[in-house]
């Protein structure tokens, strides 16, 4: 058995049509029973070439709705006295009101992500936190993420398919952009889960949240039940794929049974974080062996995962000091810096850098950055589809 032992090398590459259906706006309709409150808002041209964008410009919350200029085409706002700022929510207007509308409805705060991911790495620009109060905390999360640039740019990366019967290959551009807005919860992290299927098997349970809870171990065969009921009930016939990833939510209250939430569903891929597994491991899981059960695998108290000294999450996509700086004072701070960045990126643009030494510098400063100007604050691909206007209407769910 051990020379058969498959490696990483044989971990087959998802397809496409795969990396689509773990797409939160494809499976959403169909899950509708045990997933949170949300709206998803598909996205037009226009707003993907906002967020592909160098540079943070965010539409400035004070101003009444835009008007449209009908001689000229351009955008302008009777409030605006400020000559050089557009407000970029005048070429996506019909998303930024379906936005600021999906804020409201579901209670004043919401959780965004795309299609596959949320901007956790970007998480520190609003002091630590993925809570968004307005529609420009949004952007500014979206702006800020390179997880979210992956799904833009890179989410068919690794991934195989072969030719439908029009000898098409699904690209990038085939993609249906959303942007989920969750309503905001409390989520107490030690009872997610994620979950393993193979070959419309559950082949493996592990704690999402890489912490010891003794508790967890108290209550080992209670939560590896509901999953596996959860799992049988709502996904083992229905999910398009026989392999795939999904994340749960069991909270539970004194007044109330445990529930289990469908959070996420995810790619049977090598990009998908396996936590407390390994992807080889998994690899060479035998859901077929006679009497298998799947794995419940917790974090015990002595493992090294406990400690989490190294290095905090996402510490390589972090941004100039101003930024988080700014992050954590607070919402108007954040404005201020937008303002100032503002400032830059249209100083950058201008008179100012054709008076430096040379061209040369002019351009690696605008690329590179320099933290003590504000820097570079993403580093998104500069890929720019045709602005569009198409209608935005977000789904309920
Ligand atoms: N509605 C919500 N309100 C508050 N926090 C949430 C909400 N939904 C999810 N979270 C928190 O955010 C975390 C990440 O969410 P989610 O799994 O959707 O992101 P992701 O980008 O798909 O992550 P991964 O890369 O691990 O798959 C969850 O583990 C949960 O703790
Ligand atoms: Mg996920």
């Amino acid at each position: 058995m051990t020379s058969t032992k498959k490696t990483l090398k044989d971990f087959p590459k998802p397809t496409r049509q795969h990396i689509i259906n773990c797409g939160y706006p494809v499976w959403y309709p169909k899950y509708r029973s045990v997933i949170g409150k949300a709206r998803v808002v598909p996205l037009t041209a226009g707003f993907l070439e906002y967020l592909r964008e160098d540079g943070i410009v965010l539409p400035d919350e004070n101003l009444n709705p835009p008007t449209r200029d009908s001689d000229s085409g351009v955008f302008s706002n009777a409030n605006d006295d400020d000559d050089e700022y557009e407000d970029p929510s005048y070429r996506f207007a019909d998303i930024h009101e379906a936005v600021k509308a999906a804020i409201a409805e579901l209670g004043g705060a919401v959780y965004p992500k795309l299609n596959w991911s949320a901007p956790k790495d970007a998480s520190f620009i609003l002091g630590n936190t993925l809570k968004c109060a307005t529609a420009s905390d949004v952007y500014l999360l979206l702006k800020s993420s390179n997880f979210v640039t992956h799904d833009l740019e890179h989410a068919f990366d690794d991934t195989v398919d072969t030719p439908d019967e029009d000898g098409r290959v699904l690209q990038v551009s085939d993609i249906a952009y959303a942007l989920v807005l969750r309503k905001w919860v409390e989520v107490i992290p030690s009872v997610e889960f994620r979950c393993f299927v193979k070959d419309r098997k559950l082949v493996g349970v592990t704690q999402r949240d890489m912490n010891h809870y003794k508790f967890l171990e108290d209550g080992r065969d209670e939560f590896l039940r509901l999953i596996k009921e959860f799992f049988e009930k709502h996904l083992e016939k229905t999910f398009p794929d026989p392999n795939f990833v999904f994340d749960v939510y069991i909270p539970k209250t004194l007044v109330t049974d445990s529930r289990v939430w469908l959070m996420d569903i995810n790619p049977y891929a090598i990009r998908t974080d396996p936590l407390t597994f390994s992807w080889t491991e998994i690899l060479n899981i035998d859901p077929h062996a006679e009497d298998f059960e799947p794995e419940f695998r917790l974090i015990g108290k002595d493992d090294p995962e406990a400690y989490n000294f190294s290095s905090s999450n996402y510490s390589a996509h972090k941004l100039p000091k101003e930024v988080v700086d700014a992050g954590a004072a607070g919402p108007q701070s954040i404005a201020e810096f937008s303002t100032r960045w503002r400032e830059i990126v249209e100083g950058l643009d201008n008179t100012d850098l054709q008076d430096s030494s040379s061209d040369e510098d002019a351009g690696d400063d605008a690329e590179g950055g320099d933290a003590g100007d504000g820097g570079t604050v993403d580093d998104k691909g500069k890929k720019n589809d045709e602005g569009g206007k198409d209608k935005a209407a977000a789904t309920n769910i």
